[in-house]
């Protein structure tokens, strides 16, 4: 099967940093890869530093993979990814950026100061 491309923008930064930017990647896929299987991929050929969140990658057990994906919040997991259009990815907005798409999720109380 002929393996087709998604570009990706994916938002880079880390906390504090008063600016972060967009990083565009390319991932080769088959019909029925989601954005969370092409973040894996990234962080596997393309940059280890790339920072996401996921535990269950098989959708709406676990909720960790929840990101900004062309400005709707989406599931990575269950998200397909389309070859017709370049994907943004943000992550989750109101929640402070730990680093790239990984935000603080946790509620202010429990978090060690
Ligand atoms: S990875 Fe668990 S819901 Fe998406």
């Amino acid at each position: 099967m002929t393996k087709t491309i998604a570009r990706l923008r994916v938002r880079r930064g880390t906390a504090g940093e008063a600016v972060s930017r967009y990083q565009e990647f390319a991932v080769p896929f088959e019909p029925g890869t989601t954005v969370l299987d092409a973040l894996i991929s990234i962080r596997s050929q393309q940059d280890p530093s790339l920072a996401i969140r996921y535990s269950c990658i098989n959708a709406n057990v676990c909720k960790e993979c929840l990101i900004a994906i062309d400005g709707e919040v989406r599931y990575a997991c269950t998200t397909r990814l389309r070859h017709d259009a370049v994907m943004t990815l943000d992550p989750l907005p109101g929640k402070p950026v730990l680093r790239d798409l990984v935000t603080e999720t946790r509620p202010p109380r429990e978090r060690l100061k």
